[in-house]
Formats: C-alpha cells, structure tokens, sequence
C-alpha cells in the first residue's frame, strides 16, 4: 500500500496505474475508520482496478464551534484496516499540504448547502464541496464511494458532479449497522452505555416509517409516528425529523406519492447522531 503525503506523491501514483489502462476508485474520509468505511473500500474494489482512501480531517467543514482538535484521529489503526483490506493507495495530506497559502476559492452548491444540516451548520456544506472536489482533482477517479448515511452530503456531491460535468460516477453505499440496527458512525464511541442502548431507537423509528409508508400516509402521520417512536429514547434530544424527496430533498406535503427519505438527528448528551432511510409507498 503506497501512503502519500503529498499532492504529487498521490498524482504519480495515479499516473501509472492509468498509464497501464486502470480503473481509479476513491473512497474519501476523515480517519478514525469503523466497518462502516470499510464497506465503501469494498465497494470501490468491485467497482475499480485501483483504490484509494483518503484521511483528511477538513478544517474548512467545521464551524467556529464544532471542535476540530477533539475529532478523533488514529493513523496507524487506519492504515492497518486499510492495509487489510487491500487499498492500493492512501492520501493522507496535512492541512499546509491540501490548502497552502491559497484558500481563498470555494466550490459551492448553494440550494443544497443551506437546507437541513446545512441550515444547523452555516458553511460546513461548501467546505465538503469545496475538499472533495480536490480530492477529485488530485485523484482524478473514475468512482467515488459515499455513504448513504451521510445523506445530504450524497445528494449534494451528486448534484455538484453534474452541474461541473465532473468525469466519474458517484457509487452509493447503503448504511452499514451495529448488529441492533445502530448506524455505525465514529461518534458512537463517544456515548455513554445508557445512550448507546437508547441509540438504537433512531433505526427502529425508522423502521416503523417503512412499514406505514407502504400505506401511502400523510406526511404528518408519518413525521408523528417517528417522533412518537423517537420518544421511546427520552435521553434523547429530537433535533429534526425531515421527510424529504429523495432525489431533491425537497419538503413533501400531503400523502406519500414518490420515494422520500426520512432523516432524523437526535442529540445524545453532546454527541450528535443522524440517520435516514428512503421509504416508498407500495407498488
Ligand atoms: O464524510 C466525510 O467523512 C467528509 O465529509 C468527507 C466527504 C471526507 C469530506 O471531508
């Protein structure tokens, strides 16, 4: 596995493997691997001849009070897993590296950005838009893997992509759980025991919106029966509960008639989870 540290150590990676006709995928993190990561490296290897991953914690998609110096950080853990799972290539740049002296261009997607978690978050949408497209430039993929349950996130490089003609395929990969149906996330180690047996409400609310979305509901119905389902959890903090369309993300009203997905972020003490699922009415 070939560890780069810099932009031109990552482009002369690349440049060989394309020179021999092979296919680039990209898997782009911020560390601290879990399963959850290590199924979009899976992915990326059915989908491509060559991996990368790459670790970078992206100082410009926190906001002035998220604390970017608490965020989790285990670099020899990770490119073991990553070692393990036969990842060709790891990006691992610092911050000097990725941003210089620059910094003063961003890439946005501004209906996106400021709707739901972007609304809670001013700017942390466009710095994400702004590293993964150079990510993008630097690796130059022919695939990138994101996680479903960032989904926001999903949608909005989905629509970047096409709006830049950006020349790779965006590659869904569905939430990887906990046995008990938990989302796997980095934060979750940051629960206490208590909030960790009441996290798995977040799935099983989800679960109840699946099984009355094939009822065709109103959307209030539905919204009512996650938080109802929500407050099983009373530790929990209900953030927000948005049932959206799934494509656009834009607000429902009225019966079900299309895919929506329900995203939910539900404070524990001072981590904050989220969670969606794509519900349909049936056929
Ligand atoms: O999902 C993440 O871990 C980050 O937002 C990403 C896509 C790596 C950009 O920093």
């Amino acid at each position: 596995m070939i560890i780069c540290r810099t932009k031109a150590e990552m482009r002369e990676a690349v440049r060989g493997w394309k020179r021999a006709g092979e296919t680039v995928g990209v898997v782009p993190t911020m560390g601290y691997l879990h399963e959850g990561h290590l199924g979009l490296v899976r992915m990326a290897r059915q989908k491509a001849d060559r991996v990368v991953a790459t670790i970078f914690v992206n100082p410009t998609q926190f906001g002035p009070n998220e604390d970017l110096t608490t965020y989790p950080r285990d670099e020899a853990r990770d490119l073991a897993l990553l070692e393990a799972e036969g990842t060709d290539a790891v990006f691992l740049p610092n911050v000097e590296e990725m941003y210089g002296a620059g910094g003063d261009t961003f890439v946005e997607v501004p209906g996106l950005s400021a709707i739901l978690q972007g609304a809670l978050r001013p700017g942390h949408f466009r710095g994400v838009s702004t590293v993964v497209t150079k990510l993008f430039n630097i690796v130059t993929p022919d695939f990138a893997v994101f996680g479903e349950k960032d989904y926001q996130q999903l949608t909005l490089i989905r629509q970047m992509v096409r709006d830049l003609d950006m020349p790779l395929e965006i590659v869904p990969h569905k939430t990887v759980r906990e046995a008990d149906g938990l989302a796997m996330s980095s934060r979750n180690v940051r629960l206490t025991a208590e909030h960790r047996a009441e996290a798995v409400q977040l799935s099983r609310s989800l679960t109840v919106a699946e099984e009355l979305a094939k009822s065709a509901p109103a959307i209030s119905a539905l919204e009512a029966a996650v938080r109802q389902s929500l407050a099983e959890a009373p530790s929990g903090k209900v953030e927000s509960v948005d049932i959206r369309d799934a494509e656009t993300l834009e607000e429902l009203s009225g019966m079900l008639d299309r895919p929506a997905v329900v995203l939910l972020a539900v404070r524990f003490g001072t981590v904050l989870l989220i969670d969606q699922r794509v519900i349909a009415p049936a056929d």
